[in-house]
């Protein structure tokens, strides 16, 4: 594993773990070979639930949703345990039914999992404001990855060298797009905020739980932006694991929440140049997932 940092010509600094050929944010535990190595064996459940998703997609929309339909409460979960992050033996410790995270490509997921123990959930979301969202985040919290303007993170987001997923958003997908078991639901993040009932109601489905209509609906409105914004403040998700790099211990998730808030931050010029790359990459990897 190598330490890489890299200050461009206009001063803006991007740094991150490299293992393997990949990149990794620097907060992936350790020599990142051992960690891959531990999930990769780690012993899973058939009753385990992974929300694998690429950052600031609606990882915590989507994990606190099937938290509140897996206890049957309208309690807020917070930040899930998150595969990269964390000691696996904590992972091995929590209790059944398990539900976890992960932003890594599923190429490092568990090997039981790709052999079908478990299930596996995803959302994907429009890459202009996916791309907005980890850029607000990263420049919120401290020395993780990037310092500098919004252009250069732009040039690197869409190389290999993103540590966000382990390269490109477009190598992300197409591994998503290559899990070959039937164990995965995909869900877009569009669609969610939409038809959040319908999305609420599929998730149960595929989680084969039997709630009634009340319920869901319940879950439905305590599941919206502001609710879950509001609770992140207010209830106590704040974590010895997030406090080196943030003012309060509490990950600066909940910004907008909107779709199409991108035309805030990207200007014309630099709109042009990203479709431009989308649609050269879609095509050259044959990704079948939505960008916009
Ligand atoms: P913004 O930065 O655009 O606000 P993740 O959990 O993967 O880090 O994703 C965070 C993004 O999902 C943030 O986007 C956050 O506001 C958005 N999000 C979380 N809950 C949401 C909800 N109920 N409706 C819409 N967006 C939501």
């Amino acid at each position: 594993m190598e330490l890489v940092s890299i200050t461009d010509e206009d001063n803006n600094k991007y740094f991150y773990k490299r293992y393997d050929g990949y990149a990794f944010n620097t907060l992936v535990l350790g020599n990142v070979r051992d960690q891959l190595s531990k999930i990769s064996k780690m012993k899973c459940r058939s009753e385990d639930v992974l929300i694998g998703v690429f950052p600031k997609s609606g990882t915590h929309w989507l994990y606190n949703t099937v938290m509140m339909l897996r206890t049957g409460t309208l309690k807020y979960y917070g930040t899930p345990t998150l595969l990269q992050f964390q000691e696996i033996s904590t992972v091995d410790e929590m209790q059944t039914p398990r539900t976890f995270g992960s932003h890594l490509r599923f190429r490092f997921l568990p090997d039981e999992m790709k052999l079908g123990t478990g299930k596996v959930i995803t959302i994907t979301r429009n890459l202009k404001d996916l791309v907005v969202s980890v850029y607000h985040m990263l420049r919120n919290m401290e020395d993780i990855g990037y310092q500098g303007t919004f252009d250069g993170f732009l040039k690197r987001f869409v190389t290999e060298e993103c540590f966000l997923g382990n390269g490109s958003w477009f190598s992300w997908i197409k591994d998503m797009e290559e899990w070959n078991s039937p164990n995965l639901l995909c869900l877009s993040y569009e669609d969610f905020k939409n038809n959040t009932y319908e999305n609420v109601v599929k998730l149960a489905k595929f989680l084969e739980l039997d709630h009634n209509e009340d319920f869901l609906r319940k879950v439905e409105q305590n599941i919206s932006f502001d609710k879950l914004k509001e609770q992140h403040n207010i209830v106590n998700t704040a974590s010895d694991r997030w406090e080196e790099i943030t003012e309060d211990g509490r990950l600066p998730i909940y910004r907008k929440g909107q779709i199409g808030e991108w035309k805030n931050t990207f200007i014309v010029a630099q709109s042009e140049w990203f479709d431009k790359i989308c649609k050269y990459k879609i095509e050259e990897m044959s990704i079948k997932t939505k960008v916009n």
